[in-house]
């Protein structure tokens, strides 16, 4: 058996960054023969960002609601909410005391912020929440507990699977058994990144996101503002660097890809262009939009869907492993 684990933070609404990066490649792998799954809201992680009770709970809601529409079995795979499973943060205390503290000082999310504060000449750790710098040890505890092989991600989170085989190896190291099997990524180099409408990486912290379950109009209208060139219709447009493109090859077969980048050559006008990324990413999402809404507005169902898969999580897995690692780090039996 392979045990592919992934999460989402619920900081927001689903978008889809996460779609084609996370929920897309995760459903289609859990269908494998051979694969358990685990997927699950990263509710800790988003305490993180969004210090607003009222988002991360909607935001839960959302996200969880993306994950079912789109075909997610919960009787199949393992379907939970992080917060749900107190294991995780017990386990997250037991890796911070071996994570070293030079690692999570390169941590790019961490990184960034210092590099904010001294370009404004403030104090490296200005504004910076110990959670923050923390998040990678509490990210390395979510995959680590399940002895997840495979974790596929967003290029952005590489650096995260890394730390964590970093401890869950010092761990096994210095305890002196194979705790942990260490993790991998599993990157879609098709879909690495997708960029959102101003060309950077779609990112709910950039607010350039499509949310996956915008109206058609709003769809539309997304669309429409996709960052562009200026150059003119019968003038050859590039591929290389094109946030349309580059969406379009995400929503689109290998041969359909390679006849619009014929048509970019062939000078395509951008209003074509974008018509036809609307068809395309419309054509994929309908189907989901209507399931989606459907969900919504049965919340106690999706509640009630979490809530029995973190019970039965923890009583077959969280619950024993933890007891096996208080007791191999000289803790208290507590069963
Ligand atoms: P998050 O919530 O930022 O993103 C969730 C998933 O979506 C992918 N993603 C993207 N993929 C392609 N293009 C984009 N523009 C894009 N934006 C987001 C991310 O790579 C990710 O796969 N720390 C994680 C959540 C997490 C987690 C975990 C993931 C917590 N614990 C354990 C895996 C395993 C995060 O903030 O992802």
């Amino acid at each position: 058996h392979t045990r592919v684990l992934t999460g989402i933070t619920t900081s927001g609404t689903p978008h889809l960054g996460n779609y084609v990066g996370a929920i897309r490649p995760a459903i289609a792998a859990s269908r494998a023969a051979g694969v358990e799954s685990f997927y699950f809201l990263a509710d800790y992680h988003s305490l993180i960002k969004a210090q607003d009770p009222a988002r991360t709970q909607r935001s839960t809601l959302e996200i969880a609601a993306a994950w079912l529409a789109c075909g997610l079995e919960p009787d199949k795979v393992w379907f939970y909410r992080q917060s749900d499973i107190p294991e995780i943060p017990e386990l997250t205390w037991l890796l911070t005391c071996v994570a070293g503290k030079g690692i999570l000082n390169r941590a790019h999310a961490y990184k960034a912020a210092v590099d904010r504060n001294r370009a404004e000449g403030e104090d490296d750790d200005a504004g910076v929440s110990a959670g923050l710098f923390m998040y990678p040890v509490l990210m390395a505890a979510d995959i680590l507990i399940f002895n997840a092989h495979k974790v596929p991600v967003g290029r952005d989170q590489v650096q995260h699977i890394e730390m964590a085989r970093d401890f869950g190896q010092r761990f096994n190291h210095i305890y002196g058994q194979d705790f942990f099997m260490l993790p991998e990524a599993a990157v879609d180099d098709n879909v690495a990144t997708l960029p959102g409408l101003d060309g950077r990486k779609m990112s709910k912290s950039y607010d350039n996101t499509i949310p996956m379950f915008a109206s058609r109009n709003e769809l539309k209208k997304l669309i429409a503002g996709i960052l562009t060139d200026s150059r003119a219709p019968g003038e050859p447009k590039d591929i290389e660097g094109s946030a349309l493109f580059q969406i379009y090859q995400a929503f689109a077969s290998a041969q359909d890809t390679a006849a619009f980048a014929q048509a970019f050559a062939d000078g395509i006008g951008w209003g074509d262009a974008k018509q036809q990324l609307f068809e395309r990413i419309d054509a994929e999402v309908t189907p989901l939009r209507e399931k989606y809404e459907a969900l919504m507005a049965r919340p106690a169902e999706i509640e009630a869907i979490l809530r029995d898969g973190a019970a039965r999580l923890r009583a077959q897995h969280a619950t024993p492993t933890l007891q096996r690692l208080r007791e191999a780090v000289g803790l208290r039996d507590l069963s």
